[in-house]
């Protein structure tokens, strides 16, 4: 089988790593990939991934078979749903289904329909009517611009006077552009977080093995909120009670409730939960694989990805079983200092030659390329993902730190405490 992944970060990186294990993949291409993901399959680097016709088009020259669509732009804006008109077999949910992730407020409202436990909320259009509600809320409390804003549209306020002032950035600066239109007030929770990948064939929920990831940019959870600075999986506080609960209130009731509104999800949903001490609720729910979390996840499951994919786009996933390695991996993400408010790129990365698929350590590349030098080089703020896996989390982070040292670049900066409250849990 020929198969195209879209997207460009570590999250793809790791999901070229698993189709290029899968006997059933022929030929692998990516667009628009990165120098890492370019080791594993033929990148098309001048294709962005809202370029429809291009990919259109790129997926006939290479005679696809199955396209696999990552990022959650491109899937909320109907790529899948593009691309299935064209005549090709995808993975991914269509844009009526990607609104799972694409608007807060239309997940609140789903949650509250169908009873699945959330924080409490309130919707505004208007920065005005907001700013009067929150005169009288409780403090901490949260706003969440609607739409997408690369997982940072979300501020926390601890006073009145944050809180407005985050209604104003959100609502009137347009901080997050369109995204903040409309904006979501929630409840602050406390808990523990935790992140649940499942894959979804429209009925059938098969969850895969749980991860945390650290989104705050510096060390002791300081510092602006990120895409993520690593990882860690499993999270030892999902425990099996735990799982039962979620899967009883909350993944089962969020599949049936989308076939409910007519909007069947296939494809695979992200649940961001909090294990509050009223029970796990859902924070947010993504509409497709995590990144930093799948670095972590798909190097511990067994099965051939192609087989899973395979069996959600034909509605087959309850024939699948899925299984993890009983080990825990751990992905420290390598940055560009300054990351995620401004940062230089071009900087030659040197060591990579270090991880030979031998050591149980991996480099999934979130932000590089090929320079015209052919020298690899940091293009993002997110520029590489160092993965290990070992018998133990401790093992692991231990492992993943002492393999963030193989590699260098100017101003790479990291956190040094990915997974370490494990440790002292
Ligand atoms: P989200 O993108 O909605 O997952 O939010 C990003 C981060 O903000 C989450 O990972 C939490 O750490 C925090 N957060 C979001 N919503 C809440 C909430 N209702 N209470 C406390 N923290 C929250
Ligand atoms: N790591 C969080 C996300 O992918 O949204």
């Amino acid at each position: 089988m020929r198969v195209l992944i879209i997207g460009a970060g570590g999250r793809e990186h790791a999901i070229a790593a698993a189709m290029k294990k899968s006997p059933r993949v022929d030929a692998l291409f990516c667009v628009p990939g990165n120098a890492g993901i370019a080791g594993i399959a033929e990148c098309e680097p001048s294709i962005g991934v809202m370029e429809f016709d291009r990919i259109v088009s790129y997926a006939k020259e290479k005679a696809i078979d199955l396209v696999f669509v990552a990022p959650d732009d491109p899937l909320a804006a109907g790529l899948v749903d593009r691309l299935e008109s064209a005549g090709f077999r995808v993975f991914g949910p269509r844009k009526d289904a990607a609104i799972l992730e694409g608007s807060k407020a239309f997940s609140k409202d789903l949650m509250k329909k169908y009873h699945i436990p959330t924080a409490a909320y309130e919707t505004f259009d208007d920065a005005k009517e907001a700013s009067a509600y929150l005169e009288h809320a409780s403090m901490p409390i949260v706003l969440k611009a609607d739409g997408l804003a690369l997982g940072k549209g979300v501020l926390i306020c601890n006073t009145l006077e944050e809180a407005k002032a985050g209604v104003k950035e959100i609502m009137e600066d347009k901080h997050f552009g369109e995204a903040g239109n409309r904006m979501v007030v929630e409840e602050f929770l406390t808990g523990r977080e935790v992140s649940v990948l499942a894959f979804v064939d429209g009925r059938t929920v098969k969850t895969m093995t749980s991860a945390q990831d650290h989104k705050r940019a510096g060390d002791g959870d300081q510092g602006p909120n990120t895409g993520g600075m690593g990882c860690f999986s499993p999270s030892p506080f999902y425990t099996k009670e735990v799982d039962e609960y979620c899967r009883r209130y909350i993944y089962q009731p969020t599949v049936d409730a989308m076939a409910a509104e007519g909007r069947e999800f296939k494809g695979v949903i992200f649940f961001g939960l909090i294990l509050t001490p009223q029970g796990p609720k859902v924070l947010e729910y993504n509409a497709r694989f995590g990144d930093p979390e799948t670095q972590v996840v798909l190097c511990r499951m067994k099965n051939d990805i192609l087989d899973v994919v395979d069996a959600c786009i034909d509605g087959k996933l309850d024939k699948i079983e899925l299984e993890f390695e009983d080990n825990a991996a751990v992905c420290v993400v390598l940055a560009s200092e300054g990351y995620p408010v401004s940062y230089e790129k071009g900087f030659e990365i040197t060591g990579l030659e270090r991880f030979d698929g031998e050591s149980g350590c991996y480099c999934f590349h979130a932000g590089s390329k090929l320079d015209e030098a052919g020298r690899i080089v940091t293009n993002g703020g997110r520029v590489l993902g160092v993965t290990a896996k070992a018998d133990t989390l401790a093992q692991a982070r231990r492992k993943a730190y002492e393999a963030t040292e193989w590699v260098s670049f100017a101003n790479k900066y990291m956190r040094h405490d990915i997974g370490k409250a494990i440790d002292e849990a």
